[in-house]
């Protein structure tokens, strides 16, 4: 997979931060507001890793990015590649948890003809098609420890062998890492290979999960409903006083894209010219009601139907709610709950929440 990008972290001013959150959309303007966009926030520790990307885009250094499921980690780095000396070179990007170990290592390097069953033909790998450019190992976290040896190689090497092949390849090859675990954990307990770590880790940006940049969501929430109403030419909005305060209240465990997600809905099943409201939200699972959606439904005083105000104790007990509900389906669960299923995942294994069922298909 090949694809060009379009810088989407153009410099912006605090005036244009000013008037943005301020105003209302000019349809005409739209298309610089949704480039320059992304660069918009009010956080420091977003605004500290836009000025590093600047500084660091032009080197050759592996970047490594870290942060929650839907934090914007695909987009920085999409953003290094833009600003980068090899803007104009190929970005290639792999997904490291979609394969099992042999195919994600011959989807890397490629394999020479008769290499195992079914390699009918020589094909050539990610780091060949990168050559000249960038490469966007995504999910790193969850590479198996071979290939993590053999990745190792070619950063200290710049070469490697195809799958059943021997002759050594050379690439110049520019990396650029993303993973939603903590991988200086996962280097703790030897399921990520230190000298690897080390190696990619020269440039490390750490994106904050929305829920400690609340300052961006209005900012967010704005941008989307701008961008979504042009989309469907629309003129839906703004948003109702109570439907701001759920937004910002909302513990958002998708991060950035479960806000573009709620909005995107929002804008649809709005009618044009009318404002949205709490009821066009699909805030669902406990998130809904942490940020205060049934009380504002049913009138109910603030905070008097829970039995803990806790809220890693009341995400857990939604996320054993919706699984017993939807009898331990995590998928099915998920949708319940309003995340991804891979951040569900990432929550069972942060609560320690297991079921007897699962462990019989792994
Ligand atoms: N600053 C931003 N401005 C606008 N949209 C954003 C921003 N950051 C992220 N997004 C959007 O949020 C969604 C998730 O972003 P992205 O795919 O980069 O997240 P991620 O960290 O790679 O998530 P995952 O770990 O699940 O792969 C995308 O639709 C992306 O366009
Ligand atoms: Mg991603």
């Amino acid at each position: 997979m090949c694809s060009q990008v379009i810088d989407p972290l153009l410099d912006i001013n605090k005036e244009d931060i000013d008037v943005l959150s301020q105003t209302q959309p000019e349809h005409g303007s739209l298309s610089g507001f949704e480039l320059y966009y992304p660069k918009v926030s009010r956080n420091a520790e977003i605004r500290n890793v836009y000025a590093l990307i600047k500084k660091i885009a032009k080197s050759n250094a592996s970047v490594l990015i870290q942060g929650e499921t839907g934090t914007g980690k695909e987009l920085i780095a999409g953003a290094i590649q833009a600003q980068s000396l090899r803007a104009d070179k190929p970005y290639v990007a792999v997904n490291c948890a979609a394969l099992h170990e042999q195919l994600l290592e011959s989807e890397l390097f490629g394999h020479e003809r008769g290499a195992f069953t079914g390699a009918v033909q020589r094909h050539s790998g990610k780091f060949e098609q990168a050559d000249g450019g960038t490469l966007f190992l995504d999910e790193i976290g969850d590479m198996h420890p071979s290939t993590q040896a053999k990745i190792l190689r070619v950063l200290q090497e710049q070469t490697f062998t195809r799958v059943g092949g021997n002759k050594p390849i050379q690439v110049d090859v520019r990396i650029i890492a993303a993973t939603n675990k903590d991988l200086w954990e996962e280097m703790e307990s030897n399921r990520f290979r230190a000298d690897l770590y080390y190696r990619l880790n020269v440039v490390s940006i750490h994106l904050p999960p929305l829920r400690e940049r609340q300052e961006d969501i209005p900012l967010l929430v704005e941008y989307f409903r701008r961008k979504f109403s042009t989309e469907v030419k629309k003129e839906v909005g703004p948003f109702t006083k109570d439907a701001l305060n759920v937004l910002l209240r909302h513990s958002w465990p998708g991060n950035i894209r479960e806000l573009r997600n709620i909005i995107d809905r929002a804008v649809l099943i709005v009618s044009d010219g009318q404002p949205i409201n709490v009821g066009a939200l699909a805030m669902s699972g406990k998130d809904y009601f942490a940020a205060g959606g049934r009380e504002r439904r049913s009138g109910e005083r603030e905070g008097t139907s829970f039995r803990t105000l806790n809220l890693q104790e009341l995400e857990k007990e939604a996320i054993i709610a919706a699984l017993r509900r939807t009898k331990w389906v995590q998928k099915e669960a998920a949708e319940l709950l309003g995340i991804s299923p891979r951040a569900l995942n990432y929550k069972i294994s942060q609560h320690n929440i297991t079921h007897d069922g699962w462990r019989k298909h792994s």
